[in-house]
């Protein structure tokens, strides 16, 4: 499959030609081993070229996102950690419930951030379970063991399984107070109108006195903002090519990552950072297991990755479409990250 004179079109390898795959060509989409091999074949095979930010983390997307949170010019993790630490007592005043609550992480990852509470909650004697969510089991292991290690009187029940299934499953479970937890600005890698799917989600699962507690990343001064998405260091630029690196790998492709520019943007109109791979040169790519020939013209490029910035009138929109209300808010002292409270509207 190719596309030529920057317009959609492809050829599968068996001769066949179209543009626009699953809308027009009527021969019979290949068989998919795997999501990632799906969602490759269709978003390089549309036009302009996509591959969701999902994909990025592998076992060393993962390895790289952890060193993105280190660096200097990625403020998000530094600044969500100080507003926990330094508002851990009024955030806590507001979960705390006669009959105790659940506290359910979507995404826990390493649960630096979240650490911060548990002691918080520890040392006051909390009646509470904490239910670590993630799709990695291996994830849930290692987190496990370092609450073992650091926090050992917590109770804590990880949940595998994708967001989705996690909460279906919670929906139906009354007892208890929950507490939905979202944070590190994870909600920005969705756009706004996937964002408030998501979060109506949420709140079709949530009791009238159960919370949501959610992360997210301000609008600010729009060079702050390009830089965390740029690093001196080059770490983003790395886990941006590193798609190319596990599409080498994973789906027998070619690519050659030093021929694609790593290119982030930042919008202060709509608050949108976007990543791009952009193709320093005409090339082909050859993707084996798909069958599939990908043309780059020079500068064509790959859309990558989301990363939405808010304010308080657009939180304000995104909680009404959901069906939320907001009921609290913290932020540090250049207000650049903000972490939300929710309850279900109605409640
Ligand atoms: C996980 N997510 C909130 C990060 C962000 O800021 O969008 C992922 C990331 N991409 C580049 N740097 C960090």
């Amino acid at each position: 499959m190719k596309e030529t004179r920057g317009f959609p079109f492809f050829i599968l390898k068996n001769g066949t030609c179209g543009n626009f795959y699953f809308t027009m060509n009527n021969t019979k989409p290949p068989d998919f081993k795997t999501q990632f091999a799906e969602e490759i074949f269709k978003g390089l095979t549309s036009y302009p070229k996509k591959i969701s930010s999902k994909f990025f983390y592998d076992e060393r997307g993962d390895e790289l996102f952890q060193q993105i949170m280190e660096l200097p010019e990625y403020y998000l993790t530094g600044k969500e950690y100080q507003i926990l630490l330094r508002h851990r007592e009024e955030i806590g005043d507001a979960f705390a419930s006669m009959e105790g609550f659940d506290l359910i992480e979507l995404g826990a990852g390493d649960g630096k951030k979240t650490k911060v509470l548990l002691r918080h909650f520890e040392e006051k004697n909390f009646d509470y379970k904490y239910l670590p969510v993630d799709i990695s089991k291996n994830v849930l292991e290692q987190l496990s063991a370092s609450l073992q290690q650091e926090i050992p009187a917590v109770e804590v029940e990880p949940q595998q399984g994708t967001y989705g299934e996690v909460l279906s499953r919670l929906a139906d479970y009354r007892d208890r107070k929950k507490i939905i937890l979202f944070l590190g600005s994870n909600i920005g890698n969705l756009t706004p109108q996937e964002a408030v799917v998501f979060l109506r989600k949420i709140s079709s699962s949530m009791d009238e006195k159960d919370l949501f507690f959610m992360g997210v990343d301000q609008k600010k001064e729009p060079r702050v903002i390009l830089d965390a998405y740029n690093d001196s260091a080059g770490v983003t630029e790395a886990f941006n090519k590193n798609l190319l690196v596990r599409m080498n790998r994973e789906l027998d492709a070619d690519f050659e990552p030093d021929t694609f520019m790593h290119w982030p943007l930042y919008n202060p109109e709509t608050g949108v950072a976007k990543s791009y791979l952009v193709s320093t040169k005409e090339q082909t790519v050859q993707i084996n297991s798909l069958d599939l020939e990908v043309h780059f013209q020079k500068w064509e490029t790959i859309h990558t990755e989301v990363s939405q910035k808010y304010d308080d009138t657009s939180i304000a929109w995104l909680a009404e479409e959901a069906g939320l209300e907001i009921t609290g808010s913290w932020t540090d002292k250049e207000s650049c990250f903000k972490n939300y409270l929710f309850k279900r509207t109605g409640s």
